[in-house]
């Protein structure tokens, strides 16, 4: 009997796998080496661990093309935990103006807070409707939303579930010129298409680091533009190591967003993942990401019966995919048929309702989404496709 071929991860949309190199021996070394908490002594390793995570502040500050202190990353859990606190801590601040603007193609990390905000009385928000085929925004729609009291325009760079890319840079020149924050939610973007918060007049960016960034789960970071924090309030409060005198939480960031230990272990793999993408570069990890769209295009095309939901076009657009087949009329078949030859794959909404019923797809039970990332190969991709045409047999 033949050896089985490996399986192919086709959910990097969720998470990527396998980690970039380096992560790996990073967290061992911090694990075995260092292990303290940083900011909590004056000994040698808890100046280290504090020295790992400054340098992990400064790289992602670097990658996303932001000026001023690297003080403004603030850890958190994931992508998830940044944006409730730029949400919250936006709408919830003192006087703030306590109107949102969000897409239908946002994810429930956006539209829970949003939800909850409103549950309690401290925030409206108006949702805009995208292109129904690719879930492309015409920045019009979001002109035509904002009201005097908005207060925040909250949309993702990159669709989780058509892969389309946002014109951000137009939407933050708008907002920037209305005086109203600008919160971008980078979760499927940065690590596949460049991101640059000058250029795109960002004010708050939140992202995982366990995604496109290809470090360890439990990381995940919001970006502040200098100057913005004085208009937003703490989601949670707690020791700091500093200014342990003092009753309430420090002024000063990061510790004013950041209390309790940060996953030191986590960041420190997140470090090492940012020093090999920095080696790698943007430019060549988006020349991966067109070639591998380029090719999954290519063959889906050669499978008519499937449908596709998003651009057939490469340009402006993640190799994350969104597919339906007649014969699995409910999508998770379709991913335990591709899980039999070895494709691991996500069905179902994808976290993201508003979309899913943008699409048509909600009634159905969503769609099935191939994702591909830094590590995908091409013959994986070759795999993939030749699994689509066979389970369809
Ligand atoms: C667009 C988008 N935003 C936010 C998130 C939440 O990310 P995390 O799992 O790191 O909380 C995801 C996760 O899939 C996402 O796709």
């Amino acid at each position: 009997m033949s050896t089985p071929l490996p399986r192919v991860y086709a959910d990097h949309a969720a998470t990527s796998a396998p980690k970039a190199p380096g992560v790996v021996d990073a967290l061992v070394r911090f694990s075995t080496g260092l292990g303290a908490t940083p900011g909590r002594g004056a000994y040698a390793e808890a100046r280290e661990a504090g020295e790992v995570v400054m340098r992990c502040r400064r790289r992602l500050r670097d990658w996303i093309g932001a000026q001023g202190p690297s003080e403004q990353v603030i850890f958190g859990l994931n992508c998830s935990d940044a944006l409730n606190l730029g949400l919250k801590g936006i709408l919830h601040a003192k006087a703030a103006k306590r109107h949102a603007i969000t897409t239908a193609f946002d994810h429930n990390s956006v539209l829970r807070p949003l939800h909850e905000l409103r549950e309690i009385g401290l925030a409206e928000f108006t949702v805009v409707a995208c292109d129904p085929q690719t879930g492309l925004l015409d920045p019009r729609e979001i002109e035509k939303a904002i009201r005097p009291d908005t207060g925040l325009v909250a949309i993702n760079h990159v669709s989780n579930v058509t892969g389309v890319v946002q014109p951000i840079a137009e939407i933050g020149r708008m907002t920037r010129a209305a005086g109203i924050p600008y919160l971008v939610d980078a979760a499927q973007s940065l690590g596949h298409v460049a991101v640059n918060v000058e250029e795109s007049c960002i004010d708050l960016l939140a992202a995982p680091g366990h995604k496109g960034l290809l470090g360890p789960q439990g990381t995940g970071f919001l970006w502040i533009r200098p100057g913005v924090e004085q208009r937003m309030r703490t989601l949670r409060e707690g020791g700091t190591g500093t200014q342990s005198e003092a009753a309430v939480q420090p002024d000063f960031l990061p510790d004013r967003f950041e209390p309790g230990s940060v996953n030191a272990l986590g960041i420190a793999g997140l470090e090492a993942a940012m020093a090999w993408l920095e080696a790698e570069t943007q430019a060549k990890l988006t020349a991966h990401e067109d070639a591998i769209c380029q090719q999954f295009l290519s063959g889906l095309r050669l499978l008519p019966e499937f449908t596709l939901y998003g651009s057939w076009e490469a340009g402006n657009r993640v190799s994350t995919f969104c597919i339906r087949h007649p014969r699995f009329q409910n999508p998770h078949d379709l991913s335990k048929a591709l899980e039999a030859l070895g494709i691991l794959t996500r069905s179902g909404h994808h976290c993201a309702p508003l979309a899913h019923q943008a699409l048509g797809t909600a009634p159905l039970g969503g769609a099935t989404r191939l994702s591909f990332g830094a590590a995908t190969t091409e013959d994986e991709v070759e795999r993939c496709l030749a699994g689509l045409w066979e389970v369809t047999q």
